[in-house]
């Protein structure tokens, strides 16, 4: 029986490794505006959207995902977008009702839902939660009103520490989510920045260091030589400063953005980060589902209105739907584990893929410091190789 589930005990207490469970991902696609920086699948209407149609459509993928994997017992449920805040609580209900009768749901299964902290979104909190999320997840990005202005954010400081207070007076569980290394940000701005936020800490926050994505109107502004990103040795600086202070607030990193108190490591990410399977529905949304044919790797239509149409007329709005090679499944594995803290079981990646991690760039890579192999014989990126984490995976995957 698994007694611990937390990203520092990969394992139970009776040494067996953790079984990483099985997650449903809900995408929903749409925004009031689109901030400069995303290149996430949201899209902005004009005219309000047709919620019963989603939901129908919604039903329809959820049964369609568990007729390929039938008997699930859902440990996690993430609702992301886009702007899942934006949907009504009676929808929200409705995808929840639908995943607890195509599977089993864990009495204590994680449902969170992602949250922009407007405050006319902070309204809806309460709906979510009688409707059975038990978790928020709110994007607040700045604690400066004019960095959230550049960002292109509808809310102020004050509307996310509002939303921030009421989610945690609301849920059981709540992250927020900042973003760092923005335009003009120095190592003290970002240090006074983040201790102020911890102030308002649950048990989990997410901080990305901000990339630059194609297509994107942040892109064309760097590209103009309009934005004053921090070079190398900042965003090092920034990083660790990250670190530094999350640990010494009791929310130490167990992955590469993310920070939790023990315990409070989110489930649903996890179960991507442990290689474990998990259905994706809604337009553009990733699934890994292990049938007869193998590990399905399954990706839906990304635009919504054709994603409705195609789930309308074929019951599902898969766009890709194929058995991955063993090879490709230790390059995801690898690709997934090496972000976390507790790293990766080599006897792990030994039985998924049939081979051997290639000892002789795993220990050259221990040489230079990047990786280091823990007491139990698991193999994580250190400290110095973090930063460096594509690079290093790459290297290991190669
Ligand atoms: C799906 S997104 C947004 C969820 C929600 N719509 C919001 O904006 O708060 C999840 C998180 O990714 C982060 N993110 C998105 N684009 C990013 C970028 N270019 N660089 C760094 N972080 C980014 C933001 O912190 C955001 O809250
Ligand atoms: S950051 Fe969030 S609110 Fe902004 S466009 Fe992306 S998904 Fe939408």
């Amino acid at each position: 029986m698994i007694r611990n589930v937390t990203a520092a005990a990969a394992r139970d207490d009776e040494g067996a490794p953790v079984d990483p469970g099985f997650g449903v991902y809900v995408h929903w696609p749409f925004c009031l505006s689109k901030c400069p920086y995303c290149d996430f699948n949201s899209h902005v209407r004009g005219a309000a959207i047709d919620e019963a149609r989603y939901l129908a459509a919604f039903r329809a993928e959820i049964a369609h995902r568990a007729s390929l994997a039938p008997g699930r017992v859902v440990r996690s449920v993430f609702f992301g977008g886009g702007t899942p805040s934006l949907m009504r609580p009676q929808t929200v209900q409705g995808v929840i009702d639908a995943i607890s009768s195509a599977w089993r749901l864990e009495p204590d299964a994680e449902i969170t839902l992602e949250a922009n902290p407007t405050s006319v979104e902070a309204g809806r909190f309460r709906g979510y939660r009688a409707a059975g999320v038990n978790r928020l997840s709110i994007g607040v990005q700045a604690l400066s009103d004019a960095d959230l202005k550049a960002l292109g954010r509808r809310h102020t400081v004050a509307e996310a520490l509002a939303a921030v207070a009421l989610a945690a007076s609301l849920f059981p569980r709540f992250s927020f989510d900042l973003i760092y290394g923005r335009p003009g940000q120095g190592e003290a701005d970002w240090r006074d920045e983040l201790a102020r936020a911890l102030d308002h800490v649950g048990d989990h926050v997410s901080l990305y260091q901000l990339t630059i994505e194609p297509d994107t109107i942040f892109e064309r502004l760097r590209d103009a030589g309009k934005l004053q990103l921090p070079d190398e040795d900042l965003s090092l600086a920034l990083f660790e400063t990250t670190r530094e202070l999350t640990r010494a607030r009791g929310l130490p990193a167990y992955e590469v953005s993310n920070h939790a108190r023990p315990g409070g490591e989110s489930r649903h990410n996890l179960v991507y980060w442990r290689y474990g399977e998990y259905a994706g529905v809604g337009p553009g949304a990733h699934g890994r589902l292990i049938t007869a044919k193998g590990r399905l790797a399954q990706e839906t239509e990304r635009h919504p209105e054709m994603w409705l149409t195609q789930v309308e007329a074929e019951g599902h709005g898969l766009v890709e739907s194929v058995a991955l090679s063993r090879e490709e499944q230790g390059d995801e594995f690898l690709l997934m584990g090496l972000r976390l803290s507790e790293g990766v079981d080599p006897r792990a990646f030994e039985k998924l893929t049939g081979r051997d991690i290639d000892l002789a760039r795993v220990e050259s890579l221990i040489g230079d410091g990047f990786l280091e192999r823990d007491e139990r014989g698991r193999i994580r990126v250190t400290a110095m190789g973090a930063p460096l984490l594509d690079t290093v995976v790459a290297d290991v995957a190669a």
